[in-house]
């Protein structure tokens, strides 16, 4: 049996990919770089400040910035995301997501939260579901973020568990690559034409029960 779950945030616990997604289209009306949907699928999952690098490299303006200047538009694009997510209660908790929290820690599974987002801690506190972590990865603490395995292998190391012992679950395409890459099994949530075939996918968080986990771990080595 599979030892621990390690969960992406953004777009897995709660709604706030959506509100990545519009406040980087918000920082990029400002800056004369319009971004859309299909755009974004490529910032899902990546670091504050390499998502500000593809923003930027899509309109051919790197070099228009200094690091003071890049810094500042992180920061801005982060404000805006605050303001964003201020109101974010338990109530925003994807379905299925706290049921299957309570079933892990029924069943003595360890979780660890494996996001890119400095906002992560914000944001368990912010659903109340700090006491279903057992880990948090801090993403400062590694060197490359998503699709490298890093944030996943520590995560795994916080819960003292093998990444090969783990089920990841992610929603974007970047977190797949470092949940294959880190030994762990992915299950994606979303599309197939986002994540790839080489996963399960489950459309929705709702069928992200433990029983499905369960079958699919159990699939591995049938
Ligand atoms: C990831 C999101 O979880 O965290 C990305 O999918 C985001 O969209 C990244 O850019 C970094 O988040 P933050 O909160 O540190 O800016
Ligand atoms: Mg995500």
């Amino acid at each position: 049996m599979f030892k621990g779950v390690l969960f992406d945030l953004d777009g897995i616990l709660t709604d706030t990919a959506e509100y990545h997604y519009r406040a980087w289209k918000k920082l990029g009306q400002e800056i004369g770089i319009p971004i859309d949907r299909k755009f974004n699928e490529q910032l899902k999952g990546v670091s504050r400040n390499d998502s500000l690098k593809l923003l930027l490299e899509k309109a051919d303006r790197v070099g228009e910035y200094n690091s003071e200047r890049l810094q500042e538009l992180a920061t801005c694009k982060n404000n805006y995301y605050l303001e964003m997510i201020k109101n974010i209660g338990p109530e925003d908790v994807y379905p299925g997501i706290l049921t299957l929290l309570k079933e892990l820690k029924g069943h003595g599974i360890k979780v660890s939260l494996a996001s890119a987002s400095k906002n992560g801690p914000l944001l368990l506190g912010l659903l109340k579901l700090n006491s279903f972590f057992d880990g948090i990865a801090d993403p400062e603490k590694i060197a490359f973020g998503k699709p490298k395995p890093d944030i996943f292998l520590l995560a795994a190391k916080n819960i003292n568990v093998r990444a090969e012992e783990c089920i990841g679950i992610e929603d974007a395409i970047a977190g797949v690559q470092a949940i294959q890459s880190s030994g762990a099994m992915p299950i994606g949530v979303g599309k197939t034409s986002e994540l790839g075939d080489k996963l399960n996918i489950v459309p929705t968080t709702e069928k992200l029960t433990y029983d499905y986990l369960v079958s699919k771990w159990e699939d591995l080595f049938k």
